[in-house]
């Protein structure tokens, strides 16, 4: 048996709605992409949506939007995806490493401040594994200065920061539909924006810059004859995808609830091992656990990768923790402050299998593995918390 560490929640609703959007012959952006960004600005709380071909583009288009360009500074955690770093470098900014609080894993005013200088035009600030990030401390900072806060959501749908929905009211976010986040189109993001001729512009500049979209041209009796106000891209996602990510938003209270009731039972099962931290909910706000991390004590019996090799063994798919950019050869010899806590948590944690259909059996073998490396009984949790809620299988 292989225990995978995410596996997507696909069925036949997917399967017959991307079916559909084949047999309609209008397979690239259309009106299944229109529909898919009207719904997700609803679950997401926000005014305007421009689904893209994945949340890197989003990124991208998002520090466009924010003007950020050559000689500009963007501040971004090291521990992240390295696709948020990259961003800055598409624009010709240059990326400037911040650490993060160990708690969140997420930057904080506190970890901010000390890398701003007057270049900094912007700062990338991501919910880590769907931990929504302190905003409101991190924008009293920044946006009195004239600096822009992009929030990097790729991880964060469905999470809740101060009782409403990661990335309603961010002057910019960006979300990832890629199979290993909550719900997925296969590849695909989404950029929401605040401001509506913000939004106009980058609607046009994900179709090249084009005044007019193929979808208006094709619905129009007259011809229409386009113009390229500027230097665009093809960021566009298409009609299929659009069509899969419309029933995947539908089942996300589903997935998020789900996730939850299997983190909790992680953490209450994991508990007793001591000096072991792993992903929790912050004081103001909710986690969709898209990343279930733990961190291991210095202490702990067995090296990080020892674990992840014992793991493998015991049949369990799990992951390093999340990647430290700075550490890259693509970022070799780029100048950056101590990260004392992006290199602690890179090094000594793990992301460990958490998915809609897992099932408490397949969540106790993960159990069992983690508390045989730390020398705990595998089977015989103390508390009781052999009786918790033993988790039916998610739906098929
Ligand atoms: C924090 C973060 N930002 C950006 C991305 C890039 O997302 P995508 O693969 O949709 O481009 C990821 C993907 O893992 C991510 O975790």
């Amino acid at each position: 048996m292989t225990i995978p560490v995410m596996r997507p929640w696909l069925g036949e609703e997917e399967a017959e709605a991307a079916a559909e959007a084949v047999r309609s012959g209008w397979v690239a952006q259309g009106p299944r992409v229109a529909e898919f960004e009207a719904a997700f600005a609803a679950a997401t709380g926000t005014e305007h949506a421009i689904a893209v071909s994945s949340c890197t583009t989003a990124l991208h288009l998002a520090l466009v939007g924010a003007g950020v360009g050559a000689g500009d500074e963007v501040v971004v955690p090291s521990l992240s995806f390295i696709a948020t770093a990259n961003a800055a470098r598409y624009v010709g900014a240059t990326p400037v490493f911040a650490d993060v609080e160990p708690a969140t894993q997420n930057l904080t005013a506190t970890t901010v401040e000390p890398v701003l200088t007057p270049a900094t035009r912007a700062v990338i600030v991501v919910d880590q594994g769907g931990t929504p990030a302190d905003l409101d401390s991190l924008r009293a900072l920044c946006e009195p200065r004239g600096i822009a806060v992009v929030e990097d959501a790729a991880c964060a749908i469905g999470a809740t920061y101060q009782g409403k929905p990661a990335g309603s009211g961010a002057a910019f976010a960006a979300f990832s539909f890629h199979p290993r986040k909550v719900i997925t189109t296969g590849e695909g993001g989404m950029v929401t924006v605040r401001d509506a001729e913000v939004a106009a512009r980058l609607r046009r500049l994900r179709e090249h810059g084009m005044n007019v979209s193929a979808a208006e041209r094709h619905a129009s009796r007259q011809p229409i004859l386009e113009q390229y106000t500027e230097v665009g891209f093809n960021y566009r996602m298409t009609d299929v995808q659009a069509a899969v990510g419309l029933v995947q938003l539908r089942k996300l209270d589903a997935v998020v609830a789900r996730r939850r009731e299997l983190a909790a039972r992680y953490r209450a099962l994991l508990s007793d091992l001591p000096g072991l931290r792993t992903a929790a909910d912050p004081a103001y706000g909710t986690s969709n656990f898209q990343s279930f991390w733990v961190l291991l004590p210095g202490d702990f019996p067995v090296s990080r990768d020892d674990l992840l090799r014992e793991l493998a063994e015991a049949g369990v798919s799990a992951r390093r923790g999340i990647m430290a950019s700075h550490l890259e050869p693509a970022y070799a010899g780029h100048p950056h402050a101590p990260l004392p806590v992006t290199e602690r948590l890179t090094a000594r944690s793990l992301i460990l299998p958490l998915f809609h259909q897992m099932t408490a059996a397949e969540q106790d073998v993960v159990v069992a593995a983690v508390r045989a490396a730390a020398g705990a009984d595998p089977t015989e949790y103390p508390n009781g918390f052999a009786d918790l809620d033993p988790v039916e299988a998610g739906r098929t």
